[in-house]
């Protein structure tokens, strides 16, 4: 299966609906919605047969799951889907001590607005949420917020994580078309955290990278504008910026970060306010 790595195009000549009888009907409106948005091919009308070639899209135990196309190499056979509910990573709240956390710079009593512009699979979203900050996130990629958005209105529907699904508004589309007009450039304390968290090119063959990642990895592709959307985002009023990248990566802009924060597999450059007229 040959990989797309421009963002958001073709992927949906990769995906093929496959919906169980006896859905509710909320559920079946929400897929053909869908199907005839992106032009999915769709098991349950015009092509019967399942496509060995295609990720499934399904829904099974109330939730939308995404199945790697049964002829790909590498995959496996385990779904991606979205789970704050009971997925144990989701159960604990970040702690103002874990890296990023720090990279927020958030103190106790402090709970500023994120804009989260990569949101993926909503990992770092709720973790910021979880400490009480209201988070704004956007995603491009139909498909992955499409299974984003299901994930968060289950949250909003259960008593153990609805607080924080709560403080979590996800929007459609490049982050770059949000313009910000609520920031007031003059209220420097009201000023959000920006979140930048690219994809970036996965680990060849690597054993540690788990299969829901690799069909996440395998979807999206690399996110090559990167640092514009950075740029875009560096010229905005804001109180910091953290960019999440691998430990070895280079940074995304020439700029040095004001501060780093390594950890694991994982490395935040942080980046300081910078006078009004000096920005790009
Ligand atoms: C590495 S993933 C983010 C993972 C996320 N931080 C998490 O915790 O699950 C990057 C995501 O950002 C999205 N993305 C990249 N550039 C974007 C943009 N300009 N606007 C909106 N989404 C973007 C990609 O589609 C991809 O899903």
């Amino acid at each position: 299966m040959s990989l797309n790595h421009s963002p958001v195009a073709c992927w949906s000549s990769q995906v093929q609906l496959s919906l169980p009888s006896g859905v509710p009907e909320q559920i079946e409106l929400a897929a053909a919605a869908f199907v005839q948005q992106w032009g999915l091919f769709d098991q349950n009308t015009r092509d019967a047969k399942p496509r060995s070639d295609c990720y499934q899209l399904t829904y099974a135990m109330d939730a939308w799951q995404l199945f790697p196309p049964a002829q790909s190499d590498g995959l496996g056979k385990h779904p991606l889907w979205v789970d704050f509910v009971d997925n144990p990573r989701f159960a604990q709240t970040l702690l103002l001590r874990e890296p990023l956390a720090k990279a927020a710079g958030l103190r106790a009593n402090q709970r500023p607005l994120v804009v989260d512009l990569t949101a993926g699979l909503g990992r770092d979203t709720w973790a910021l949420a979880s400490t009480g900050c209201h988070v704004l996130a956007f995603e491009r990629h139909p498909l992955v917020h499409f299974l984003l958005n299901d994930g968060l209105a289950r949250a909003r529907a259960h008593p153990k994580t609805c607080a924080i699904a709560a403080r979590i508004t996800l929007h459609r589309g490049d982050a770059r078309q949000y313009e910000g007009a609520f920031i007031d450039e003059n209220n420097a304390v009201a000023w959000p955290i920006w979140l930048v968290d690219p994809m970036f090119p996965e680990r060849s063959k690597s054993a540690l990278v788990k299969k829901d990642m690799r069909i996440f990895h395998h979807l999206v592709g690399e996110d090559l504008d990167a640092s514009a959307l950075f740029n875009w985002a560096r010229a905005k009023p804001g109180s910091r910026w953290i960019v999440k990248r691998p430990p070895q990566a280079p940074t995304l802009d020439a700029e040095p970060p004001a501060l780093v924060i390594t950890s694991g597999r994982v490395r935040f450059d942080c980046y300081l306010p910078i006078a009004a007229s000096a920005r790009k």
